[in-house]
């Protein structure tokens, strides 16, 4: 979400006469859009700002702007903590960039942390329609927000507080940025929202809006991040089946696999309705990759409950395990409970999610050699020229030897080996 909301900051800015820059010395504007889902993201800020204060006395000129979560939720604190700061701003002020630049350069400090009118209620087209317009994509890959905040409150989680409440694009609105995306050129889209598959407009809900996009001519790959598990259905199993251009990867965070911490979290679904979920997805589409995010040491987990966590993960067989030691965040319910499990059974747990992880992907992907997968190619090696890097419909990277294709080609790859974390091979001739 924060690289969409960059992307579409660089539109604005563009707009402004502004170009980007690969090097940070040159930069009259510097823009640092922060996280703050757990507490070390949020920390990085602070020692990045920092870093900051240096370039600032060899170019006075020089705007520092703080963007996203941790400005939603720390305001003030930033400008009075660091002075070098000339603005902050919130997720959903990005789009008054041009106002607040012209506010610095008559020498005021800037803090613009208001939500959005959503006195027209919980869908409206928060994106500018001279927005859309300008939308760009960047290579063959490009994000549409269908939807943002969060209405969940998951008791460990600060995105309700620094995103908001649930608001909804129109569908025509959407279906208006896409075909404008598809247009300048996009391939593949990635569909955002915090909840996205809670989004429901004007009678259609995520089933109805994936549908009529599915339908769009040219448009190759539809990914989408991040669906909740209780708002996930058969029906979105089959349909992700049946279209081939809904590939064929789910991202569905599980956070726990005991439902006593599942309860406590307050995910609102059990560790069998998400198994439920993933085996109907798996018998009707077997290619199906599915990924996930797990919290480890949430207050009062056991090593039993533990347990139960590494049993889901073998149990599924995911693709790919993202995994967090459990960290306080302000104004949470979790906040409230004592965070009891200690930091070294949170590191030795997270150890334990890796290594299972590791051993799961490895029985995985050894059936991939010999096979071919279409791939969409969108990066080339920093180092070595004559290998380029794209990524298989399920969302593994492969590394591809041999070829020339171009960023945004796809190719069919024979796999002929693999590492860790990505697959390797050669184009089919
Ligand atoms: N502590 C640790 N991990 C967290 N996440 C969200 N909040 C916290 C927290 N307080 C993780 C969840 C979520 C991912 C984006 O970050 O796993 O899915
Ligand atoms: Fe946070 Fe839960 Fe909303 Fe996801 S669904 S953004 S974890 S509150």
């Amino acid at each position: 979400m924060n690289e969409h909301d960059s992307s579409k900051m660089m539109d604005v800015l563009t707009d402004k006469g502004y170009k980007g820059t690969q090097n940070i010395e040159d930069a009259d504007l510097i823009v640092v859009n922060t996280c703050s889902v757990r507490h070390n993201p949020e920390n990085k800020v602070y020692s990045f700002l920092g870093r900051l204060a240096d370039l600032k006395k060899n170019n006075k000129e020089l705007i520092i702007a703080v963007a996203g979560c941790v400005a939603q939720q720390t305001g003030k604190q930033i400008l009075d903590r660091s002075p070098v700061v000339d603005m902050v701003f919130g997720p959903d002020n990005f789009f008054e960039l041009p106002q607040m630049i012209e506010s610095v350069k008559n020498g005021q400090r800037v803090l613009m942390t208001e939500w959005r009118d959503r006195t027209d209620g919980n869908v409206q087209n928060f994106i500018p329609e001279q927005w859309i317009e300008a939308g760009h994509a960047d290579g063959p890959k490009a994000y549409v927000a269908i939807m943002k905040g969060c209405n969940n409150f998951c008791s460990f989680c600060i995105v309700p507080m620094t995103r908001g409440r649930e608001a909804y694009r129109h569908p025509e609105n959407i279906m208006r940025e896409i075909h404008n995306l598809v247009d300048k050129g996009a391939k593949e889209l990635w569909l955002l929202g915090q909840n996205v598959n809670s989004y429901r407009a004007d009678n259609r809900g995520f089933l109805e809006l994936l549908d009529d996009i599915s339908k769009v001519e040219g448009l190759k790959r539809i990914r989408f991040t991040s669906p909740h598990p209780k708002d996930w259905n058969n029906k979105l199993s089959d349909l992700m089946a049946e279209r081939p251009n809904i590939c064929n990867h789910l991202h569905l965070p599980l956070q726990a696999g005991s439902n006593r911490i599942l309860k406590l979290m307050r995910r609102r679904h059990t560790n069998q309705d998400y198994l439920d979920k993933v085996q109907y997805l798996r018998s009707v589409c077997p290619a199906a990759e599915i990924s996930t995010d797990i919290i480890v040491g949430f207050p009062t987990e056991t090593d039993e409950e533990f347990e139960e966590t590494l049993n889901m993960i073998k149990q599924v067989q995911y693709s790919q395990v993202f995994s967090f030691k459990y960290s306080p965040r302000p104004g949470t319910k979790a906040e409230e409970m004592p965070d009891d499990v200690p930091l070294d059974t949170k590191r030795k747990r997270l150890e334990r999610v890796i290594k299972t992880q590791e051993r799961i992907n490895e029985e995985k992907l050894a059936p991939y050699i010999g096979t071919v997968h279409q791939v969409m190619i969108d990066g080339r090696h920093p180092k070595k020229p004559d290998i380029i890097n794209g990524r298989t419909d399920g969302h593994r990277p492969v590394a591809v030897k041999g070829s020339n294709a171009n960023i945004g080609d796809f190719i069919n790859v024979r796999i002929t080996g693999f590492h860790a974390h990505w697959l390797e091979g050669m184009q089919e001739k």
